[in-house]
């Protein structure tokens, strides 16, 4: 595999690189260069079978040099694996320096590559009687002596990308299966492979600890609610103790709106309503196996929000783990409601130092940024600008959203402290954070609202990087391992 950039106009004389593969095709890839059957344009992918050997030649457009960055190698790595799969390739290689720019480096490009690799591999392909079979080892070749920054990118990024893919195959399970016991049981197992410790609340200690938020959620489904914890322990460094890193993940497992019906179109999406804790979950998983210096502390809330007789309903007061109290007043505003408990909880046993929450929280964040992008809501620049800073090295594409006083002032509530829904289509992404802020204590905070990129749909796959499968793509698994990598070192 050899990437290449888009070519102009003119006749252009072939890339060395190139040039270096045409004996192989026989002379046909020369010709093909020269009657411009190739360019190099973005997503271009052109297949040589060699005559001697039968194997393959296959070039891949990076588009046009001046705009080629990481993620370029990202998505063609992912497009050429995506491209092969079903065509009786199992292994691939990818010549290096093909990838490599003056803004690109060695290190950047193996990382890129393996994401591209890994993730464009992926299918869900579980329930399937017959899958297709796709590239299963990828090899990359450099052409000087492999250093030590190589190979620890190389094995970085394997264990990153490999947790990604460990993430996406619990995120797509539907929620016949992936209950919020289900949930729990693989956080159990997590913890005997990484050795975490690891503290299921079921909803006889949810109702002893009085998380009220979360037992309403969970009240209409058969399936009973569980808080998780899990807890990395993190590294000392230099005798001192790390820092505490609070990650909280709404973990829905089927979102019907409870009483609050949603309307049938596209409410089977609504099994992706757990990303945020499967996320959650997926990192701190990540973070042992990389061992990362920051101590972890990783909350899922995990409820099944169904109507039926035990529901909870609109106008119900509901009190939360730290005696605040919700107005419900829509019981599809549900997220919000299973993490007023999450937050509550780590920040009164914790006191962590930095709390990220992680959500599919509102409809609204889709709208204002679209199915690619989440949306960063933190009163903490300093915070705030370092999730920003990792989303720009992940490519997983982030947009900090204003928090104001109106926001506060909007979701007070007249009989409670905070009601969970304003009923009026105005700002939904920000009420919804000031109602998690208010559930805050003594921390710095911020909120992903992953609504929108948390999966992607078969209306707009064509249109996303190719290492995004149809389904659950485990938004943030990468960010967030990233921003811990940074946190600690
Ligand atoms: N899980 C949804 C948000 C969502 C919608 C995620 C579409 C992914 C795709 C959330 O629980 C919800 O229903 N939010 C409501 C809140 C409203 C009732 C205040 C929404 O956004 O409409
Ligand atoms: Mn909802
Ligand atoms: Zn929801």
């Amino acid at each position: 595999m050899l990437g290449f950039a888009e070519r102009g106009d003119g006749d252009e004389p072939l890339p060395k690189l190139l040039a270096a593969a045409d004996p192989a095709t026989g002379g046909v890839l020369k010709a093909a260069w020269a009657r411009r059957e190739i360019r190099g344009k973005r997503r271009e992918l052109t297949t040589f079978h060699r005559p001697q050997d039968g194997g393959r030649i296959v070039l891949v457009g990076l588009g046009p040099a001046t705009s080629y960055a990481a993620e370029g190698a990202r998505r063609a790595a992912a497009e050429a694996v995506k491209g092969l799969r079903g065509k009786g390739a199992a292994s691939v290689g990818f010549v290096l320096r093909s990838f490599t720019a003056p803004s690109v480096d060695g290190p950047t490009a193996v990382r890129a590559l393996v994401d591209g690799a890994v993730l464009g591999g992926y299918e869900f392909v579980r329930y399937k009687a017959k899958p297709e079979a796709g590239v299963t080892t990828a090899t990359i070749f450099a052409d000087g002596p492999v250093d030590a920054a190589l190979s620890s990118a190389l094995a970085w990024e394997r264990t990153l990308a490999e947790a990604v893919l460990w993430t996406r195959e619990i995120a797509n399970l539907p929620a016949d299966t992936a209950t919020p016991a289900r949930l729990a049981e693989e956080a159990q197992r997590v913890g005997q492979e990484v050795a975490l410790k690891v503290t299921v609340f079921d909803e006889k200690a949810l109702a002893e600890m009085g998380c009220g938020g979360i037992l309403a959620v969970g009240g209409g489904s058969a399936h009973p609610p569980r808080m998780v914890v899990l807890e990395y322990p993190g590294k000392t460094v230099g005798g001192r103790a790390p820092p505490t890193v609070a990650l909280v993940g709404k973990g829905i497992t089927f979102d019907s709106g409870g009483i609050s019906i949603k309307p049938a179109p596209a409410m089977s999406y609504m099994k992706f309503d757990k990303s945020g804790a499967v996320a959650v979950l997926g990192t701190v998983r990540a973070a042992a196996l990389l061992g990362l210096t920051p101590r972890v502390v990783a909350v899922l809330c995990c409820a099944e929000n169904l109507p039926s007789g035990a529901s909870y309903r609109p106008g119900d007061l509901v009190r939360t783990f730290n005696g605040k109290t919700i107005e419900v007043l829509n019981t599809d505003a549900e997220g919000r409601v299973v993490l007023s408990d999450g937050l509550g909880y780590v920040c009164r046993t914790y006191h962590p130092d930095v709390l990220v929450d992680v959500a599919t929280l509102t409809g609204a964040e889709t709208v204002a940024l679209g199915d690619d992008t989440a949306g960063l809501v933190s009163t903490d620049d300093r915070l705030a600008a370092a999730l920003l800073e990792a989303s720009a090295a992940t490519g997983e594409p982030l947009w900090r959203m204003p928090l104001t006083d109106y926001h506060r002032e909007l979701v007070r509530s007249d009989i409670g402290d905070v009601r969970n829904s304003i009923e009026i289509p105005l700002a939904g992404m920000l009420t919804a954070s000031a109602f998690l802020e208010a559930f805050v204590e003594g921390t710095r905070w911020a909120h992903l609202d992953i609504a929108g990129p948390a999966y992607t749909t078969i209306t707009t796959r064509r249109y996303q990087p190719a290492y995004q499968n149809v389904g659950a793509v485990a938004f943030g698994v990468r960010l967030l391992t990233t921003f811990l990598k940074a946190t600690g070192g």
